[in-house]
């Protein structure tokens, strides 16, 4: 994985992201999909708590990578009403087929109203459904399982009669809703909410996070078989009432691959959780 984390000369900190570059090596994709670009961005929290350049910023980097698909992974809003209204405008503009699932504060705020927002702009909102797209001459299949901090998550309604011969990928803000995929499910899941553990404390932070049951904090990981990448979010930070400290906003830019040359990128991820648990 690369990351770009200083901002360009003239870009205020405060509007600026890290670019995490990752290439996902998944063995069970479709031949078709070899090089297959998917964005992703999470956890906006429009409104006093991001910056709306940072937003935008955003989606000029995911339009500069020429995605086939972009995805939105959940918490577009805090917990007032009034930035539903400026949703179209900060987030409107990605030039790609973009999916979009709901996160806790989206239930908390107005999940309808987030819903027909996204939907007014050709955004497609799922909802423990999936969408087929077609991107070369095979299909992706777009799992969206709904928001599982707040009990709306329901895996098997999402996966219900979703092709298997086609190269799968799922939403779901939560990351822990990835235990719930089926194991070796040939599933490539992304995820949020966690903002990266927001204020990171070497070892602390997960140590606490994993109390909470919450052990994907952010990057890749291995899950019963299946990817996970868990983002640290867009919103927050500088300029922001909620800092983050260790842990700057992100904008995910991936491409997916059957093989890599050289190291695998699942053998990396399981080298990850096992460092992780020694670490404890
Ligand atoms: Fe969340």
């Amino acid at each position: 994985m690369k990351t770009r984390s200083r901002p360009p000369p003239g870009v205020p900190a405060r509007h600026h992201f890290e670019t995490s570059e990752v290439t996902l090596v998944a063995p069970w994709i479709s031949s078709a999909h070899e090089g297959l670009r998917v964005a992703q961005i999470s956890d906006v929290h429009v409104g006093p708590g991001t910056p709306a350049a940072r937003v935008r910023r955003a989606v000029e980097r995911i339009n500069a990578f020429r995605p086939h698909l972009a995805l939105l992974t959940g918490d577009y809003v805090t917990r007032s009403k009034r930035p539903v209204a400026r949703l179209r405008e900060q987030l409107g503009g990605i030039a790609a087929p973009t999916f979009v699932v709901l996160g806790n504060h989206d239930h908390q705020v107005g999940a309808a109203a987030i819903r027909s927002s996204f939907e007014s702009i050709g955004y497609t909102v799922l909802q423990n459904e999936h969408a087929v797209v077609r991107v070369g001459r095979a299909p992706v299949v777009v799992v969206g399982v709904d928001d599982g901090h707040t009990g709306h998550d329901d895996v098997g309604r999402a996966l219900h009669r979703a092709p298997e011969a086609a190269t799968r990928l799922v939403l779901a803000h939560t990351p822990v809703t990835a235990r719930k995929l089926p194991e070796h499910g040939r599933l490539v899941c992304f995820s949020g909410h966690t903002h990266g553990g927001q204020i990171v404390i070497p070892r602390l932070t997960e140590a606490v996070l994993r109390l909470a049951d919450q052990p994907f904090v952010r990057g890749l990981y291995e899950v019963r078989g299946n990817l996970l990448y868990v983002n640290r979010g867009l919103g927050f930070g500088r300029g922001s009432p909620l800092l983050r400290v260790g842990s700057p906003p992100e904008v995910a830019l991936f491409t997916l691959s059957r093989k890599a040359p050289g190291r695998r990128l699942p053998a990396a991820a399981e080298e990850r959780r096992r460092a992780e648990e020694e670490g404890q």
